[in-house]
């Protein structure tokens, strides 16, 4: 199991943030194989409480069944979409129950997951997919780069304690962090897949990103200082220069992401 626990109140938080800066065209690119392969079933892995499912169902009206995988009942309980208001909630551990539903699977897909995982879990999983020949669309894996308008003397150290601290274990094994998103078109490529790798980065600024921006800080914080107590006074003096220029408004980050489209062999998109 994840150390992590994901409460529903930040999955909502970032979901607005998390749909708008989605690689758009890969969702297009991925019907237009679906219709030429026929596929009908997708499967979403570490769903949360559907934010994947909200983006992608109105973009995919081809889907005949929605799976959704996570090892915490509470969240799956509540994920669902306008159109799939019942999906096929399983719940279960990606590293069993996750690597299995991928042989049920036309197209496997995940929104900010893929920095969690091992290199043994991604391995796997590619395998799956490969042996099953099922697409796959990893989305929003954070790629370890954050970028303020006006630098501040600190960002570096929180960005490398954060960045450490992603490396960590996470449940599956020590977890990929910025390297996920490469590592899997890599090991897709390996297995005959055509790739796309594009960044879909966190564009933040004004009112309207103010609470998830301090969220986010608070959790940069709070993993940075878990990683280097002994620098907590430096990282609380940051945090709160920070919080006084997000709260006034006076800020723009861009936190970068990437989301990786993955063809089986044979499929033109
Ligand atoms: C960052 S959240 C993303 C949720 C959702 N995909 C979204 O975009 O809002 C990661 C999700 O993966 C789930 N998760 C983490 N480790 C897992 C594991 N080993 N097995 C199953 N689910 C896991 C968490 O419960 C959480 O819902």
């Amino acid at each position: 199991m994840s150390d992590d626990v994901f409460d529903a109140g930040w999955l909502a938080l970032r979901e607005a943030a998390d749909h708008r800066s989605r690689v758009h065209a890969f969702a297009n690119r991925l019907t237009d194989a679906a219709g030429q392969a026929g596929w009908t079933r997708v499967l979403d892995l570490g769903s949360g409480t559907g934010s994947n499912l909200r983006y992608l169902a109105p973009r995919w009206p081809w889907v005949r069944t929605w799976s959704l995988l996570d090892h915490d009942a509470g969240l799956l309980a509540t994920a669902q979409a306008a159109s799939v208001p019942d999906p096929v909630r399983l719940v279960g551990d990606l590293a069993s129950e996750g690597l299995a539903a991928i042989s049920e699977a036309d197209v496997v897909t995940a929104s900010a997951l893929l920095d969690l995982v091992s290199e043994t879990w991604l391995s796997a999983a590619v395998r799956a997919c490969a042996s099953q020949g099922a697409a796959a669309l990893f989305v929003l894996s954070y790629d370890g780069s954050i970028a303020w308008r006006d630098p501040d003397e600190d960002d570096g150290l929180v960005r490398d304690a954060l960045n450490a601290h992603q490396q960590r274990e996470k449940g599956l094994g020590q977890a990929l962090g910025p390297d996920a998103a490469p590592r899997a078109e890599q090991f897709f490529r390996a297995a005959g897949y055509s790739t796309s790798l594009d960044p879909s980065p966190w564009r933040l600024s004004g009112p309207g990103d103010r609470a998830l921006t301090l969220s986010l800080m608070r959790g940069w914080i709070d993993a940075a200082i878990e990683l280097q107590p002994e620098k907590t006074e430096r990282l609380r003096a940051w945090e709160a220069r920070r919080t006084e220029s997000v709260q006034a408004d006076r800020y723009e980050v861009v936190v970068g992401h990437h989301d990786l489209l993955a063809l089986p062999p044979g499929t033109e998109a």
